[in-house]
């Protein structure tokens, strides 16, 4: 696909998604490679050798332009590769919506992982995924998946068409919490860059 196809919002459609790969062959996904990560990782030289070596794509995910309304639905897959950078494994930036009052919705089609849920406020759990397992993700709450296993973790996602994305607020401060693989085992500790 060179051009997105262009969905009829007000009439309806269909679009697939591989539930084995996580991909679409009507829609273009968006690509998120380690050089996309910057600042992202505990280990910044851990991220910057990696960048050198092979700049793996760490994720990629779906926006195929639902209208940004209340009413409208924003949805698709999100797809977290397999990997780590130092004991650090492999995970989406994470966002907070635009309209902070709006909750999301995942599934998980594949993969083992982890959603790591912050509140402006500073409350914070990690939700375990599974095949078959749905997440909710409360309005208010910052949100990023986090790949622990060896598959890539692949989720379905629904949300608010108006809700928006707002990187900058975990570009600046980070998640309070980081994954990490101790003694073949997902651990969480204290993320020591958290303001
Ligand atoms: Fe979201």
């Amino acid at each position: 696909l060179e051009t997105q196809i262009e969905f009829n919002w007000m009439r309806g459609f269909t679009v697939d998604f591989n539930p084995e790969t996580g991909m679409s062959k009507t829609a273009i996904s968006t690509k998120r490679y380690l050089s996309d990560m910057e600042g992202m990782f505990a280990d910044e030289k851990a991220l910057k050798r990696a960048i050198e070596n092979k700049n793996d794509l760490v994720y990629e995910f779906y926006n195929i332009g639902a209208p940004e309304k209340p009413c409208d639905l924003s949805f698709g897959t999100s797809v977290t590769y397999p990997g780590k950078v130092a004991n650090e494994f492999f995970m989406t930036k994470g966002h907070f919506h635009t309209v902070l009052e709006t909750a999301e919705v995942y599934y998980c089609l594949r993969g083992d992982g982890y959603i790591l849920l912050e509140n402006p406020e500073g409350d914070w759990s990690a939700q375990e995924l599974a095949p078959s397992v749905s997440a909710y993700i409360p309005p208010r709450y910052a949100h990023r998946s986090i790949n622990t296993g060896k598959v890539p973790l692949i989720t379905f996602y629904a949300f608010r068409g108006d809700a928006g994305h707002d990187y900058s607020s975990i570009e600046k401060k980070g998640f309070q919490k980081l994954m990490v693989e101790k003694d073949g085992k997902a651990e969480i500790v204290d993320n020591p860059k958290w303001k």
